[in-house]
């Protein structure tokens, strides 16, 4: 994997070329696209199955426009939150392929706020395919230090752009339907699409099915290879030896068990700095070849919702369910 500036980036994008780029929320493996060709590159090297459509980036209102069917609804959270992480889904147009949505009459559309990213947009002029840049279904990356781990050998290019400001991915809204729905929520809450927009949205239980395919909703998603189980309340954490134990804030006195490992999401109790935190603390402890990570639920208010949504689906390896009474 070669490190290139966004002029080069945007050169390789135009001939068909993948680049893995920062956005605000996670690094995103870009392609152009209006290049179906381009676009395929990205399933084969994350392992993606084509069942899995995209999300499409955008530089400007006027170029989602391009691409898809805006209602009132639509453009009112475009013209509030955008741009952010917030992942529109709209009925698409004709100009998209089906590649990128898997043959579905939608297209998510997002239009991202990381200079870099908003930079080789406007140089490679053209809306640019970004999923995670990790293998399908393992931990998102939020340094360059996680993709070149883990895809390093099979992306080309990259533009470093250092860590995520989010850490976390964007908030994915569904405006298709009858009724707004959040299918993955993210940074921007429920709370925050209505008090911008008046705007009162549904949230996509965890164990919910949509009638949309949308495998980032599966219940097993970004999740370590090492089990991992939420807790609560540190009384339910059996004494395991090999096992970690991650609290969300520093605690004030920590009982050490031998064998056991014990850290921390935030010094401060910030959510900001424990959704920056989340994914790389996850990373550091599945190559620890741990029998098991016990992880703390973060409060959860805020990016907090988004967070203990990513920690379920990563924990849901374990019989599937996961209670703090059942640890
Ligand atoms: O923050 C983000 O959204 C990052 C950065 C790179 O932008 N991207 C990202 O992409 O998380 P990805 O592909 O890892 O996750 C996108 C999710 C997938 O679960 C996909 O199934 C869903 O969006 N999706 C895409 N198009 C859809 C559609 N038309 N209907 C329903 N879900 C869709
Ligand atoms: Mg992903």
């Amino acid at each position: 994997m070669q490190y290139i500036n966004e002029h080069e980036a945007a050169i390789h994008l135009k001939e068909g070329e993948v680049v893995a780029l920062p956005t605000e929320t996670v690094y995103g493996l870009a392609a152009n696209a209006l290049d179906p060709v381009a676009a395929r590159k990205i399933f084969d090297i994350k392992g993606r199955p084509l069942i899995d459509p995209l999300i499409v980036h955008v530089h400007s209102l006027e170029q989602a426009q391009e691409l898809a069917f805006f209602n009132q609804q639509a453009s009112l959270c475009a013209q509030a939150l955008w741009p952010g992480p917030l992942t529109l889904i709209l009925p698409k147009k004709p100009i998209v392929s089906d590649i990128i949505t898997a043959n579905q009459g939608t297209v998510a559309l997002r239009l991202p706020n990381n200079a870099i990213f908003r930079q080789v947009l406007e140089l490679a002029q053209c809306p640019l395919a970004a999923p995670s840049a990790n293998p399908f279904s393992y931990i998102s990356p939020t340094r360059t230090s996680h993709v070149e781990e883990s895809l390093g050998d099979k992306i080309p290019y990259i533009v470093d752009g250092g860590p995520c400001t989010f850490g976390i991915e964007s908030t994915i809204l569904d405006l298709s339907g009858r009724e707004p729905k959040i299918l993955r929520p993210g940074p921007i809450t429920a709370q925050m699409i209505e008090e911008k927009t008046g705007i009162r949205t549904n949230v996509l239980n965890v164990n919910e099915k949509h009638p949309i395919q949308s495998p980032g909703s599966l219940s097993k998603h970004y999740s370590p290879s090492t089990p991992l189980v939420l807790f609560e309340c540190e009384k339910e954490v059996p004494k395991t030896e090999r096992s970690a134990i991650v609290y969300f804030q520093k605690p004030s006195h920590v009982n050490y068990v031998s064998g056991q490992d014990v850290y921390w999401l935030t010094h401060n109790g910030s959510l900001k700095e424990a959704a920056k935190e989340l994914f790389s603390m996850l990373r550091k402890l599945d190559k620890k070849a741990y029998k098991t990570i016990f992880f703390q639920s973060p409060p959860t208010e805020g990016i907090g919702i988004a967070l203990n949504d990513r920690l379920y689906r990563a924990a849901s390896k374990i019989g599937g369910f996961i209670r703090s009474e059942q640890v």
